[in-house]
């Protein structure tokens, strides 16, 4: 048997890159399916969950990142730059190292979760706090990459969306066909751009009959797809998605028209609450953001939509482990509304039972 040799590799040929450029790869891709017995009998769909915090960082952001630093160090570039909300910072800084490349990185200060931080500084970037958001931090990235030796990673480099549109190509390759629904999570808004890339793509090849209807999701506080206006100070706990202006605006509503879909808000409470139950329910832990899709789906199902007899797959786009306080901090509030106590809070003393 042969090991899964990551995105470019593995489908090089479909990838608008110069096709001589050597892969600096982790591996990335290749990420499980997840049938899910619970949103199946909720919806009665066959719904499955591509799981993209397998990838190597534990975000997709690692199929991106695999083609953009490739190129980059193909072209000879020495440092790259990004803004984050901590994913592509952590992605970025990993890859970098691989290909021994000077990473930078510019992220919000004090909204980026501790797992994603942690992961950027061990593989060496240089981190710079911004007083801003992740659309602050952007503009000073491309001032940077405009006026320096550095190449931006960020997906308005289109190869960032030539890796990542292999999510899609996997999840056809796969079921046999594409889906009729894909629901994900929206913040920048890349990631929509590319999974409607990949389906379009295969379509054309004739390896698909049909491209499904792409519907995204959004956190409330940080809603401009929805609301059709940018968010000059958008909110959420699910930071990774705490965007107001994403970069890839218009591809992102092409997606969604092109598709017969749509964009749709759900509120932080939402986003926690399918959070959880994904983790008790199907044994997925995956950071907020990345819950936003489920969360979607619930709230579609409570609104009297129906998904009955088709096939759906969601992305869930990160790691639980990524931001655990998040995570706990949820759990802790919702023991406390209920008078239990937290088991956080919990400590006994180690001669409770006899030996
Ligand atoms: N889910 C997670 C876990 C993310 O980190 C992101 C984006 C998204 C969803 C949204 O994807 O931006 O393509 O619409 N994170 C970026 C970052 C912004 O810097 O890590 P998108």
């Amino acid at each position: 048997t042969r090991q899964w040799r990551g995105v470019i590799e593995e489908y090089r040929h479909l990838l608008e890159i110069p096709q001589d450029t050597p892969a600096v790869t982790l591996r990335e891709g290749g990420t499980p399916l997840v049938h899910s017995g619970w949103l199946s009998g909720l919806t009665g769909a066959d719904v499955h969950l591509k799981v993209e915090g397998d990838n190597p960082t534990g975000s997709f952001k690692d199929r991106g990142m695999t083609a953009a630093i490739s190129v980059a160090k193909h072209e000879g570039a020495r440092a790259v730059v990004c803004a984050s909300t901590g994913n592509t910072s952590a992605s970025m800084a990993a890859y970098a190292a691989k290909a021994q490349m000077t990473p930078l990185v510019l992220v919000p200060e004090g909204k980026i979760a501790a797992g994603k931080m942690a992961q950027a500084i061990v593989h060496g970037a240089q981190v710079i706090m911004v007083r801003g958001n992740f659309d602050d931090c952007l503009g000073i990235a491309k001032g940077l990459a405009e006026q320096y030796p550095v190449a931006l990673v960020n997906s308005v480099n289109p190869v960032r969306l030539q890796g990542q549109k292999s999510a899609a190509f996997e999840i056809v390759d796969f079921l046999g066909d594409a889906p009729d629904f894909h629901l994900l999570p929206v913040g920048n808004a890349g990631n929509i751009s590319a999974y409607w890339m990949g389906y379009r793509q295969y379509a054309e090849l004739g390896h698909a009959t049909k491209r499904p209807v792409m519907r995204g999701f959004q956190a409330e506080g940080a809603s401009p797809l929805v609301t059709g206006t940018p968010f000059p100070e958008p909110e959420t706990k699910a930071t990774a998605i705490r965007i107001g202006n994403p970069a890839s605006w218009s591809l992102a509503v092409e997606a969604t028209e092109e598709s017969g879909g749509r964009f749709a808000a759900v509120s932080d409470d939402q986003i926690l609450a399918a959070q959880r139950l994904l983790a008790t329910h199907d044994g997925v832990f995956v950071e907020p953001a990345s819950a936003a899709g489920v969360a979607g789906l619930l709230a579609e199902l409570e609104a009297g939509e129906s998904y009955a007899g088709s096939t759906v797959v969601i992305t869930v786009t990160g790691h639980g482990l990524k931001d655990t306080a998040t995570a706990l901090e949820a759990y802790s509030a919702d023991q406390a509304e209920q008078g239990r106590p937290s088991i956080v809070d919990t400590v006994i003393d180690n001669d409770v039972v006899a030996a």
